[in-house]
C-alpha cells in the first residue's frame, strides 16, 4: 500500500466571491477512514475535488507526503498514483467495455496490463464483475457500474480512496457490498473518505465530520 499523510492547514475556496471553504483542517494518512456530511451546497464536492488534487484552492496549505503541493511539479502525477476516485453517478465511459474502463488509469500513469495482471484478477474476483468485463459499460445496472466503478479506483493501488455518495443511486443489497467493500479495503491500509448523506454509510466509519460554514466540525 502506498503511505500516504495529507495535511491540509486552513485551506478557503471562493467561486465568484462565494465563500465555500473557510479555513478548513484536517489530517488523513493510511488509517483514516472519515464519513463527510453535510447539507447540500455545503462544499463536500468542492472539498472532495480540493483534497483529490482535482481543484485548486485560494488560500491555505496542503501538503502531501511532507511535501507542499505548491511546490509540487506535477502533482497529476500524485494523483494518478495515489488517489482512486468512486462517484455516485459512477463516471464510466459509454460504449468502451468494462475492462477498457478499469484500465483506463494505466493508460494516464503509463503503467502496463502485464505489470499489474496480479492486481487486475485479485480485484475482479473480490468484486465479482469478471462476466461483466468484455460488456459495453452503459448496460450494466447501478450495482455493477459501481462494481466496476471501485476496480477502477482501485487498479492501481492507491493509498487514498475518496468517494463522493457511492451508494447515493444503490438499492439496499448494492450499498451494503459497497460499504463492505470500502471497509476491507480500508483495513488493508487504505485511507478512505466517503461523502454521504447516509447515516449507515457514515456510521461505518471511524470519524464523521460534518462540513458546515466552510469548515469540518
Ligand atoms: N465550479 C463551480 N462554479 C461555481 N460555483 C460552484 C462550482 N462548484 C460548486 N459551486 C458552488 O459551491 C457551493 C458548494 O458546492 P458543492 O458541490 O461543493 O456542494 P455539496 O456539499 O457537494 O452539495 P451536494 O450535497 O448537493 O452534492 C454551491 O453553492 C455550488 O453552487
Ligand atoms: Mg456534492
Amino acid at each position: 500500500m502506498k503511505p500516504i499523510e495529507i495535511n491540509i492547514d486552513k485551506i478557503s475556496k471562493s467561486y465568484y466571491g462565494q465563500q465555500v471553504l473557510k479555513d478548513l483542517s484536517v489530517h488523513i494518512s493510511n488509517d483514516s477512514y472519515y464519513a463527510v456530511c453535510g447539507k447540500s451546497g455545503a462544499g463536500k464536492s468542492t472539498f472532495m475535488n480540493i483534497l483529490g488534487l482535482i481543484e485548486g484552492f485560494d488560500q491555505g496549505e496542503y501538503y502531501f507526503n511532507g511535501e507542499n503541493i505548491k511546490n509540487h511539479k506535477d502533482y497529476f502525477k500524485i494523483r494518478r498514483e495515489s488517489i482512486g476516485f468512486i462517484y455516485q453517478s459512477y463516471n464510466l465511459i459509454p460504449r468502451m467495455t468494462c475492462r477498457e474502463n478499469i484500465q483506463m488509469p494505466l493508460i494516464y500513469a503509463n503503467v502496463r496490463i502485464e505489470d499489474i495482471k496480479q492486481d487486475f484478477i485479485r480485484i475482479v474476483d473480490k468484486l465479482q464483475i469478471e462476466p461483466l468485463l468484455d460488456k459495453d459499460s452503459s448496460v450494466l445496472s447501478g450495482g455493477e457500474k459501481q462494481r466496476v466503478a471501485i476496480a477502477r479506483a482501485l487498479i492501481l493501488n492507491p493509498g487514498l480512496i475518496i468517494a463522493d455518495e457511492p451508494t447515493g443511486n444503490l438499492d439496499e443489497e448494492n450499498k451494503s457490498i459497497v460499504m463492505d467493500i470500502l471497509k476491507e479495503e480500508h483495513e488493508k491500509g487504505r485511507a478512505v473518505v466517503v461523502i454521504t448523506h447516509d447515516e449507515d454509510v457514515a456510521a461505518r466509519a471511524e470519524k464523521k465530520y460534518v462540513l458546515r460554514d466552510g469548515k469540518l466540525l
